[in-house]
Formats: structure tokens, sequence, C-alpha cells
């Protein structure tokens, strides 16, 4: 946890640091063996013999002071000269994820959005509209050509799994790379960030974080050269915000009777023919079988996610049978909450569709990696397959498992920042569907019960390797399992998987354990997991189990400021 707020220490450098160390407690000695450094380095800082310490050593001395942020940045600019005193160097952009197929259609959406990203007014804007209806894919389109086009910087933050505002703040900060952060700093770290330099954030899937519309006005004024992004299937209602509605692809009236030359250049039929491209290459629009194709596309409501979904199976059906299915199947008419828009029942409607038509293998490992909430590897499939068991599923059985859910487009091979690590990944609305399935089919603890051994294991893996000569390699690795992380912490806090087979401080030893292996930026939201779980301790297990989190965080600091080092 942060201690009291130290942002008031003043005086050069040497005599700031001083201070800090006196008031934590330390010794010289103390300070320089947990920071990683020699004591001589500390003394001459302390005395200013060295007055312009590295920025890295200077990190070194924060995490080992566990100062809050606010202390980190008046330490910092401190240490460096005037022009160098915000923090901007501080902030690296995150690569948008790769889009591995073209956008199709859009073109007036685009136009509008562009205008109103060149407008200084328009500095919150959120694109609404149902599921699978497109909003990352424009978002990340419209993002990329901000970046490209412009000095502005651009982050992306994808919060599809989080629920709470304050990891949403530790998600945001983690984007940015601002590292050592609480919720509460985030404005203002955010406004030192930023200074000088446009910067856009996207927020994808804030409809989830209920309560993130006073995060979201207080980046906005906090910082004034940042621009929010945010897809949502709900408005944010705070104030200056610009909602645009997303609506389905073009599919014209009478698309029924045209050539199918005309007909291939209707957007949703174009997006529904490539994908039926990908399973059967050589499939023919023709007369005959236009008129057919056309009313499978108005069937689906010309929704991207639906038409993806509905695409693959006229590998094994002929377009007849797939419109007749989809016409009599009482599910595309029957499933879903009757409350929820129509687009947004009709897309339910075709994720169950398709979970339907799997083979009862196949169903299990769809519900099963419903668990994992963001990108996951093969080996993290295998052990939510496995759940509390273990090593039953290897990986080439999951493999098997995720080629036959990719073939039915239930699952996607994600980019990756680590080449050699493939990662998978499912839509939103579609793992939202399979994590229901899940909790129906009372799996639902069993799978996170895998997914936490799987967690475990990594982090004490990436213990080793972050400190080896693969630290670069381990380092994205661990940014690519994040969400996992995260995600097995969560469910380490629910009542229905603790009592079952994992003690208290297992849980807290999740957290703590991976503290070694969470990279810098990610260390507000480890901090906030370690205390959530701590709480959750009786009293007597909590003193020595704080005590030992301490330690290993003091231990960690050192460690993993030559690991993380950027
Ligand atoms: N214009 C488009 N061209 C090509 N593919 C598209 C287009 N729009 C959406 N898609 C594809 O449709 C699928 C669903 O789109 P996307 O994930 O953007 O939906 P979403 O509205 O963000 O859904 P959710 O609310 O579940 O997050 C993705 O595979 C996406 O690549
Ligand atoms: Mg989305």
């Amino acid at each position: 946890m942060n201690g009291p707020m130290r942002v008031g220490v003043t005086g050069s450098f040497g005599a700031q640091l001083k201070a800090l160390r006196e008031t934590a407690g330390f010794t010289q000695e103390e300070l320089a063996t947990i920071a990683g450094l020699s004591v001589h380095a500390v003394s001459a800082l302390e005395r200013g013999e060295r007055r312009r310490p590295h920025v890295e050593t200077v990190r070194a001395l924060c995490a080992a002071l566990d100062l809050p942020g606010p202390t980190c940045d008046a330490l910092l600019a401190s240490a460096r000269a005037p022009a160098d005193a915000n923090a901007v160097e501080e902030l690296s952009t995150v690569a948008l994820p790769l889009a591995l197929t073209a956008l199709l259609g859009r073109d007036t959406d685009m136009q509008t959005l562009r205008q109103w990203l060149a407008d200084p007014a328009a500095r919150l804007i959120t694109l609404l509209g149902p599921g699978g209806v497109g909003k990352t894919r424009l978002a990340l389109e419209l993002a990329r050509g901000i970046g490209d086009e412009s000095a502005t910087r651009v982050a992306f933050v994808r919060l599809a799994t989080i629920r709470d505002p304050q990891l949403a703040a530790c998600a945001i900060a983690e984007a940015l790379g601002l590292a050592d952060i609480s919720a509460s700093d985030l404005p203002s770290r955010v406004r030192v960030a930023c200074a000088g330099r446009p910067m856009l954030i996207v927020l994808d899937n804030l409809e989830q974080v209920v309560d993130a519309a006073p995060l979201v006005a207080d980046l906005l004024t906090s910082a004034t050269t940042l621009r929010l992004l945010v897809t949502s299937r709900a408005p944010l209602r705070v104030r200056g915000e610009r909602e645009y509605a997303l609506g389905p692809l073009a599919l014209e009236a009478g698309s029924e009777t045209m050539s199918p030359a005309d007909l291939a250049r209707v957007p949703a039929v174009r997006l529904f023919l490539e994908r039926v491209r990908d399973v059967q290459p050589d499939f023919p629009l023709t007369p005959a079988n236009g008129p057919i194709v056309a009313a499978i596309c108005r069937r689906l409501d010309a929704l991207p996610l639906a038409l993806e979904l509905a695409a693959p199976w006229l590998k094994m059906l002929t377009a007849e049978d797939l419109l007749r299915r989809l016409e009599e199947d009482v599910l595309l008419s029957m499933v879903g909450p009757r409350d929820l828009p129509a687009r947004q029942q009709t897309m339910n409607a075709t994720v169950a569709w398709s979970y339907h038509l799997l083979t009862q293998d196949e169903q299990r490992a769809f519900r099963r990696l419903g668990a994992l909430p963001g990108r996951f590897s093969i080996e993290a499939a295998a052990a939510v397959l496995d759940g509390h068991e273990g090593a039953s599923t290897g990986s080439d059985d999951a493999l098997q498992a995720a080629a036959r859910l990719i073939d039915k487009s239930l699952l996607l091979r994600a980019d990756t920042s680590v080449a050699s690590q493939p990662l998978y990944q499912m839509l939103e609305t579609v793992r939202a569907y399979a994590a229901l399935a899940l909790t129906t089919a009372g799996e639902r603890d069993d799978a996170m019960e895998g997914l936490v051994r799987h967690c475990t294991g990594e982090a004490s893996l990436a213990a080793e390797g972050l400190v080896g000569p693969q630290q670069a390699r381990w380092l994205e690795r661990v940014r690519d399992d994040l969400d996992n992380y995260r995600c097995a912490l969560g469910g380490s806090l629910s009542a229905t998987v603790r009592p079952k087979r994992q003690t208290s401080r297992g849980r807290c030893g999740l957290s703590g354990s991976s503290a070694v292996t969470w990279p810098k930026a990610a260390r507000g939201t480890r901090r906030l997991w370690t205390c959530r779980l701590c709480r959750r301790l009786p009293n007597r297990e909590r003193s020595s189990e704080r005590l030992s989190c301490a330690t290993r965080r003091r231990n960690s600091g050192s460690r993993a400021r030559v690991s993380t080092a950027p």
C-alpha cells in the first residue's frame, strides 16, 4: 500500500532523498541494498556529490522507498534539469492491436468521425452500438490514422474484463507506461505526462465499468491536450460527450435482386463472402445463390460479428440450408433477454446458434476458454480445460480444440508482442456468451482453479526469466498475460472459488510472488490486489503475510528494476 503522501518534501535532490530515507526508517546501507546500489552511490547522492543521477537510479530509489507516484515525480523532477522535468519521456506509447483483415464499408462513418476528431471541442467521443457491430474495429482504424498522420500519441486500453473503476485507472496507467501509480494519482500524472503533446486514448469496452464516468471526467479536466475515444454499448453521460451511434454494415433494400457483380460490392455481403472464402476459397457468387446470400446477411441484421460466425458453416452446408436453419432455428428468435435491443438479441442468438452446433467436446472447450479474459497462450488454454486436476490436457490437445473453434470463428489468433508465442483471443461478445455458458454448466470454479494454477506457475517461471538473458522476451510475455493475472486474482477473491482448494496464504502468494514478475508499469494493479487479498486474511495470518509480502516487494523492487528498465 502507498504510504502517506510525501510529495511535500523539498530542497535539493540529496536533501529530499535523505529526508525520505529517514522517514522510511532506513540506513544508507539498507536503502542501497534494497535499491541495488552501492552505499557509496547513496551517500554521494545525499551529499550532493552526484547531482544528476540516471532516471533509472531514481526510480530504483523510489521503488525501494515505496514512494507514491507524486513523490516519485517530484524526486524525478528535482533530479533532472528544468527542460527534462516533465515526465513526457515516461510515457511509452503502446502499440495498437493489429487488424488481420481489411476494414470494409464504413466510409461515411470514418469521414464523420475524422471530422469530429479534428474538432478541438470534441474531446470525448463515444462509439455506441450493440456487441459485434464493429466499434473496436472502427476505433482502431481511426486511432491508427491519427497516430500515423499527426504528432498525436495514441494508446489503446482494453477494459472488457474490468468492472472496477480503480482497476480501470490502473489499466490506463499501464497502457500509458506510467509506473507505480495509484488510481487517485492518475489524472495528475496523466496531465504531466501529456504536457506539450496531444494524446488520444482509446478506452475499449467501457460499458463494463459502470462507475467510470467520474474517472473519465477527471482525466479530461486534468489534461487539456488529452482526448478520449471510447467504445461502449451505453453512453457515459459525461458533460461534453459526443455520442456516435454505429449501425450495422450497409445492406441496401433490394440487394436480393442485384446482379452478382453489384451485390459483391455491398459491404455486408462483401464481409460475409470474404469470411466464407477463408474456409472455401472458390465459393462463387452466382445469379442463383446471390439472393440467398443477401437474405442470409439480412437475417443476420448485417452485423459484422454475426456474419463472421455464420460464414464458416458454408463449408458444411449449402447457402439454402444455412438460410433455412437461420430462419427456422428457434434460437434466433428465442434466445436472449427480451428487453435487449433487437440487434443485441440477434447477436446473442447468433453466438448461441453457433455454440449449439458444436459437438459436446467443442462446447466444453468453448465455454472453458470463456474463463480466460484476454489474449491467452495454449498453455493457459490447457490449464482451464483441465481445471483443478491438471496435466491431463496436453498442449497438443488444447491446440486441436483451439483449431476447431478457430474454424468456426469462435476463436481468433491474436496479434502478439512475442513472436515466439502464439496467442489466442475471443471477441468480447463471444467470450461473454462462453463465460455465461461456463457458469450455467457449473464449471466456472473448476476452470478458475486451472487459471490460478497456470498463473502461479507462470509467475514463478517469469521470476527466473526476468533476471536472465531472455529478460526482454519475458517482460513482453508477462505484459501479454496481465489480463490473466488480474482475472486469476479476481477469481481468488471470489467467495465461490476460495473455500474449496485454495488457502488464503496461497492467494496472497499469487499476488506477492507475481509481484516479482509484474512489469513496473503494472505495479499499481499488483499493489491493489495484494492489499485486497491480504484484507481477506484472518488477523493472525495477515500480519505475517504482510511482512512477507513487504519483504518480497523489497526484494522484487531491486530485481524488477533490472528486469523492467525500458
Ligand atoms: N467494417 C468492418 N470490416 C471488416 N470487419 C469488421 C468490420 N466491422 C467489424 N468487423 C469484424 O467484426 C467482428 C466484431 O467487431 P468488433 O469486435 O469491432 O465489435 P464491437 O462492436 O467492438 O463488439 P463488442 O461490443 O463485443 O466489443 C470483428 O472480427 C471485426 O474485425
Ligand atoms: Mg469491442
